[in-house]
């Protein structure tokens, strides 16, 4: 890795990534692709940066050839409630948008990183220690474009010798950026609320069990499985990885702990309570920590600390 793309730079992982990815290989070496959301100035102003539509591949051809681009870290996609609001649209942006990433990547020689996610199982999928190689047969539109998506950079490794490499992840809690409408954000929601109101009214059931990640141990894992040896990894495409997995009743007991007056109730939305149930309660990781020594560090109890301490200062600046 030496000169990176971010796709979908400005979202709730790009936003993360970017920073880091900048810190550890040089600012000039990373540059950020968004699209229509507005950039956070530590974006903006700390390296290169293109506004792009996904779709446009001749846009997306320029950067990587005016840059010499080597690694692409694809982040573009509609999330699991917004994608089902608009099916086509998102199949249009998931699967062309990574097509057409894929095919740069074949014609220019780049390795790239593709996030899947546990969206890409369903309800036939063993939900408890979820296997690696399982049923997957997910009914959503996003899971379909991440199922779609593993086997894709799966073919183009194969086919092309693209060296493609992806891992599931769980739901993601982070304080820099709000969510983009996926079935987890509750777990990130529910901060803001607690440390603003002292009470949160959740969209899912209190007893909903998913597996879930501190943004941390995410951006690690991206970066390790990037840089691991090839001859390691022998999955490859959609590496089940977990950190924790948790109910909103059992977040809501942990942050009481630190805000004891915290109170939570429920008002379950239909639309995504029926995605959460369709989706593994809480995988088994143990090929990713195999073959490329994938170990998070952050627990629920760790996690609570940290975001309510990085969030109210964040709140108490602005
Ligand atoms: N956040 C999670 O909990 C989570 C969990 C599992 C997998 N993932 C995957 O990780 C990746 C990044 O997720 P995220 O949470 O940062 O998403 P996000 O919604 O926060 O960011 C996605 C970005 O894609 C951009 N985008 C949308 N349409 C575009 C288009 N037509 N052209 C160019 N850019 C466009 C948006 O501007 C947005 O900044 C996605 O592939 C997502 O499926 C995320």
């Amino acid at each position: 890795m030496k000169k990176i793309l971010i796709t979908g730079a400005t979202g709730q992982i790009g936003s993360e990534l970017t920073p880091v990815l900048r810190k550890k290989f040089g600012s000039e070496n990373v540059i950020a692709v968004g699209h229509k959301r507005k950039p956070g100035r530590e974006i903006l102003e700390t390296g290169p940066y293109s506004s792009v539509d996904i779709r446009d591949k001749q846009a997306l051809q320029r950067l990587v050839t005016d840059h010499d681009v080597d690694t692409v870290f694809h982040l573009v996609s509609l999330l699991s409630a917004v994608a089902e609001e608009q099916p086509q649209r998102a199949w249009d942006i998931n699967m062309n948008g990574l097509s057409n990433i894929l095919e740069i990547s074949r014609e220019y020689h780049c390795a790239l990183f593709f996030p899947s996610s546990i969206a890409a199982f369903g309800p036939l999928t063993p939900p408890d220690n979820t296997p690696q190689d399982t049923i997957q047969h997910p009914n959503t539109i996003y899971g379909i474009t991440k199922v779609s998506g593993e086997l894709l950079c799966d073919y183009y490794h194969r086919r092309f010798g693209v060296d493609t490499r992806s891992v599931r992840f769980p739901g993601l809690i982070s304080h820099k950026v709000l969510p983009g409408g996926g079935t987890t954000d509750y777990a990130v929601h529910i901060f803001y609320h607690a440390l603003k109101d002292n009470h949160y009214t959740c969209f899912l059931r209190s007893d909903t069990q998913l597996d879930m990640m501190y943004m941390p141990d995410a951006i690690q894992a991206a970066i390790q499985l990037m840089e691991s040896d090839r001859e390691g990894l022998i999955h490859r495409n959609g590496y089940n990885i977990t950190a924790m997995s948790f109910a909103p009743a059992q977040l809501a007991e942990e942050i009481k702990k630190h805000i004891p007056d915290f109170t939570i109730s429920y008002t379950v939305d239909p639309v995504r309570q029926a995605i959460a149930d369709s989706w593994p309660r809480h995988m088994d990781d143990r090929s990713a920590r195999k073959e490329w020594q994938w170990a998070p560090q952050y627990t629920l109890a760790a996690m609570v600390e940290d975001m309510l301490d990085k969030l109210s200062h964040r709140i108490k600046a602005s």
